[in-house]
């Protein structure tokens, strides 16, 4: 098994809001993502998959709690040290055209990363440029066009160019391709799949798409109400244990289902994270709901090797 990359130890990361209380996005998160590897985390909206995110990219600090990077903790990083740390962990969006520029050519735009840390120079920028669309398998000619210019599909791997520009070793991608439909975010992801085989990168990779996770990711975490309940191998899902994992692939849609396949859809409410109930988050949802579950929370604990499960009487 390859190394660990990146250990996210007990992150926790609440926002103040009104009347002086606190909305608890993420509750005291842990895991590790290894080299090479792609780790989707999965789980409804609001579940704090975007805040998690952020802290990972130092976007956001979280209230407590360490992300180490190579043995650092990034959480502490400050003025150039942090701004040197953007370098190997780059982020791809659900919409680019918000994050692109609309003034600035596809060269441009692709080369900005680049320019902004001094490694390259101006005249540069059309080679590059040209480089870097070739490896996302765009025409290099498309360097003088504009985003408008270009279909949904085409700006996703222009931002994924972006990203590449300056080699990071950890690419963060938010809903990357749920906006696209579904043939062209197959070859989105086929793309992605190409780059970590060929340059080792390593994802993470949000998405609400459980079947579609599990199509590539070699592990899977799934977060329900800020808190991470279940992480496994992705080909190992049907071996999930957790009953919010299970209620989650008993929703998942398949072309080749019988007609009369029962898809589960999960009874009640998700719980405003302003009052988490104490206990298991999932409580007033689980049919597996017992007195202990009601009274303490389940720690996130090691079933058997890589498949952790934070439920009191696991599936
Ligand atoms: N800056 C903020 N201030 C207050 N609350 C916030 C802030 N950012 C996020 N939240 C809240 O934190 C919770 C988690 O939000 P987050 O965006 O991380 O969810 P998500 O899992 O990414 O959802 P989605 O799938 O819809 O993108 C939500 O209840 C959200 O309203
Ligand atoms: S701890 Fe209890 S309520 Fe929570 S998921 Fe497990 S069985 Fe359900
Ligand atoms: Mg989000």
């Amino acid at each position: 098994m390859s190394e660990i990359i990146l250990s996210v130890e007990h992150v926790t990361k609440k926002f103040p809001v009104s009347g002086g209380k606190f909305l608890t996005a993420c509750d005291d998160i842990t895991f590790n993502v290894r080299k090479g590897e792609t780790v989707a985390v999965v789980g409804e909206s609001g579940c704090g998959k975007t805040t998690l995110l952020k802290a990972i990219m130092n976007m956001q600090k979280p209230t407590s709690g360490k992300i180490i990077f190579h043995g650092e903790d990034i959480t502490q990083l400050t003025g150039e040290a942090k701004r040197q740390n953007y370098r190997h962990i780059q982020m791809v969006f659900q919409d680019p055209t918000a994050a692109f520029n609309p003034k600035m050519k596809i060269k441009d735009i692709v080369c900005e990363p680049l320019l902004n840390f001094d490694l390259i120079s101006k005249s540069d920028v059309d080679s590059r440029a040209r480089e870097l669309l070739t490896q996302v398998d765009l025409p290099a000619d498309f360097v003088n066009r504009y985003p408008h210019n270009m279909s949904g599909g085409q700006r996703q791997r222009v931002a994924i160019a972006r990203a590449l520009a300056l080699e990071p070793e950890i690419i963060a991608c938010d809903e990357a391709t749920s906006a696209l439909d579904v043939s062209v975010q197959d070859t989105i992801i086929k793309l992605l799949v190409k780059l970590q085989r060929e340059k080792g990168i390593t994802y993470i990779f949000i998405c609400h798409d459980m079947a579609l996770v599990s199509l590539f990711s070699h592990r899977v975490a799934v977060m329900y109400l800020g808190n991470m309940m279940e992480k496994l191998d992705g080909d190992k899902l049907h071996q999930a244990r957790h009953p919010y994992t299970r209620a989650l692939l008993k929703a998942v849609f398949s072309t080749d289902q019988e007609k009369n396949q029962y898809i589960g859809i999960l009874p009640g409410d998700i719980p405003s994270p302003l009052n988490i109930p104490s206990g298991c988050p999932f409580q007033n949802r689980c049919e597996y709901c017992q007195e202990l579950c009601q009274q303490k929370k389940p720690d996130f604990r090691e079933l058997e090797e890589n498949h952790f499960v934070a439920c009191h009487y696991p599936l």
